[in-house]
């Protein structure tokens, strides 16, 4: 087994081994690819402080995201196709996750279903929802996440049209990927990817396929979200949703303060600060720019979690500090699963964990929930100053 030190050491790896399409769909923003860049360039610009002579002996990670208990403030986000980046990925990524005391979220645009993840976890997992035109499905959905006691809703604004992604288009991404002379000669040098794909059964869109009337084939994410997603969406339908569901409710991909005060005001659990890894509005401030406004908007009424550009343990510690009550990771644990399945993924969360861990003591902290603004060294212009 390699030696593994980082999250660039999955990566490195998950590229050589995952089909390129997939891979290029992981590692890819919208457009010119300024946000997906920004969201982690920005995280260097805030520093940690470095404390010495205090006590740095019986750390502890662990805190709660929506009152439930987590081994460390970091959940593994929904991820669409991850049943592609390697067989049965979700499950493998849940399994992980449970493991490690650590949330996992899946997405509507899995592999693996629903049903699929339930049973082979014991965990709850969250569940992630894209609001679809066809009320039935959107019911029937909301339905079969309660009875797989899916413990909260996460509930996706920020992709009712779906934001251009080059390589996509240009690899012509689908699941299970078409075979053309140029694919092939791809997956000729991914055999073991090639091997265990033969050997499950999951291949196409778990939640989807058999589930929305007259659709027998989505294969193509692209045609089926323009055709299904609903570009409508609003706050009413927002609220139905959340009373559809009836359990914890998380808001993801708010990144303005206005929109931050509107689902406080519609009430949630947690609002989730994403530009959705920098995937879809291309130019939008990186989320770690973005928190702090949001934070004083919103004022202690909801719980603030944070994603888009988390790639170490030291950038959870300094969303956490900031003032974020817990993270999700989406590239993070992906080139874990592309790089050593289950395996990786449970890797890619030990090396979170590890050095957020040892700076949080060199911050001179012994408790995660002790981290505050005063561990950190802010730029004055950070949040930017903009004409209105
Ligand atoms: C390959 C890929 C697929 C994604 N699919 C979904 C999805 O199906 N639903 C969703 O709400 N977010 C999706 N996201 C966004 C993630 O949930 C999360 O917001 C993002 O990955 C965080 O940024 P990071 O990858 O820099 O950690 C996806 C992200 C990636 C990288």
């Amino acid at each position: 087994m390699p030696v593994i030190t980082c999250i660039d050491d999955l990566k490195r790896l998950h590229k050589r081994r995952t089909p390129k399409m997939f891979y290029d769909y992981c590692e890819s923003g919208s457009w010119t690819e300024q946000t997906f860049r920004e969201n982690t360039t920005d995280f260097q610009k805030i520093r940690l402080k470095q404390r010495v002579a205090v006590d740095m002996s019986d750390r502890s990670l662990e805190t709660e995201m929506i009152g439930q208990k987590v081994a460390m403030p970091v959940a593994l986000a929904p991820v669409g196709l991850t049943g592609m980046q390697h067989a049965d990925g979700e499950i493998l990524a849940a399994q992980a996750a449970e493991k490690f005391g650590v949330p996992f979220t899946l997405s509507t645009m899995s592999i693996c279903s629903i049903e699929d993840v339930a049973e082979n976890t014991s965990a709850p997992f969250w569940f992630q929802l894209y609001t679809m035109k066809d009320d039935d499905y959107l019911r029937r959905l909301i339905e079969r996440a309660k009875a797989a006691k899916c413990s909260a809703l996460v509930i996706t604004l920020d992709l009712q049209i779906l934001g251009q992604r080059h390589m996509d288009l240009k690899n012509g991404l689908s699941a299970p990927p078409k075979l053309t002379p140029k694919s092939m000669a791809d997956l000729a040098t991914r055999w073991s990817w090639g091997l265990k794909m033969l050997q499950t059964k999951r291949r196409g869109f778990g939640n989807i396929v058999g589930h929305v009337d007259g659709i027998t084939d989505p294969s193509s994410l692209m045609s089926w979200t323009s055709e299904q997603f609903d570009p409508r969406l609003d706050w009413k339908k927002i609220e139905q949703i959340k009373e559809m569901w009836g359990g914890k409710v998380i808001l993801k991909g708010i990144l303005d303060p206005e929109d931050a005060k509107m689902a406080a005001k519609v009430g949630c659990d947690a609002i989730l600060v994403s530009n959705h890894g920098g995937r879809q509005q291309d130019g939008a401030l990186s989320s770690i720019r973005a928190l702090d406004p949001i934070l004083q908007a919103v004022g202690g009424e909801v719980e603030v979690h944070l994603d888009s550009g988390i790639r170490s343990g030291q950038d959870v510690l300094k969303a956490v500090s900031m003032g974020a009550t817990g993270t999700f990771i989406g590239r993070a644990f992906v080139h874990g699963l592309g790089a050593m399945g289950r395996e990786g993924v449970e890797k890619a969360l030990e090396v979170i964990a590890k050095e957020m861990d040892i700076s949080m003591a060199l911050c001179g902290k012994r408790k995660i929930t002790d981290m505050s603004r005063d561990d950190l060294l802010i730029p004055e212009d950070f949040s930017g100053r903009w004409t209105a």
